[in-house]
């Protein structure tokens, strides 16, 4: 499959296209001001019904909590994440107020993640989506109700060196490319 550079084919917001995932972290803390201005954009996303599905539960590095998120990790995550300054587990709620189910929870709370990562990148932190990570145990441990979907974890930090990280990692630590909007944009019908 033909994928891009990671220049636009079109132009767009620089940090858009600037927002990756990196896995190396410096171990710099996240003030309680910085994380909170994360949420505070994930709070302004679009949703259905303006229903707001989205929840955040997270854990700041040496805290009692710390652990907690970092074992439900699979191995390969824990690895580069445990240098995270914090760990926040993403869950939307399935059904609206009235007890109807909401089609698009998952839909509207990636909207709110989105917002999270780009509002990171813009305090110079970056925010790492991970689906790397026991989905049952992240409902026990933080007693998560069953009205919530367990979406995905992230890691926040600073971007640390690559050659911080082991080598197999190192070779991974660079910016993605991505598929060719003739082959994701159709007009009319899918083609
Ligand atoms: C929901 C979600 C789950 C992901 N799970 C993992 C993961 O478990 N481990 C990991 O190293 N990266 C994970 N990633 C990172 C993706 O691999 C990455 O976003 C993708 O390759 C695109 O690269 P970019 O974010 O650098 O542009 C995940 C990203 C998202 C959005």
């Amino acid at each position: 499959m033909e994928k891009t550079p990671r220049e636009p084919e079109y132009p767009i917001d620089d940090r858009i296209l600037h927002r990756w995932s990196p896995r190396s972290f410096t171990q710099e803390p996240i003030s309680d001001e910085q994380l909170f201005s994360l949420f505070e954009a994930a709070k302004w996303a679009p949703s259905s019904y303006n229903n707001q599905p989205w929840r955040f539960i997270y854990a700041k590095k040496n805290t009692p909590f710390w652990n907690d998120f970092l074992s439900l990790l699979i191995d390969f995550n824990k690895e580069w994440a445990q240098k995270a300054a914090a760990l926040i587990v993403i869950i939307s709620k399935k059904t609206f107020d009235n007890g109807n189910f909401s089609k698009t929870h998952s839909f509207d709370t990636g909207a709110a993640w989105q917002n999270l990562a780009l509002q990171a990148g813009s305090l110079g932190f970056v925010a790492h989506g991970m689906e790397g990570f026991d989905y049952e145990k992240a409902k026990t441990k933080l007693r998560i109700p069953d009205e919530f979907q367990v979406e995905a974890m992230v890691a926040i930090g600073k971007q640390g060196p690559k050659e911080q990280l082991s080598v197999a990692l190192q070779k991974r630590e660079q910016p993605s490319l991505r598929r060719l909007l003739q082959q994701t944009v159709f007009e009319g019908k899918f083609t």
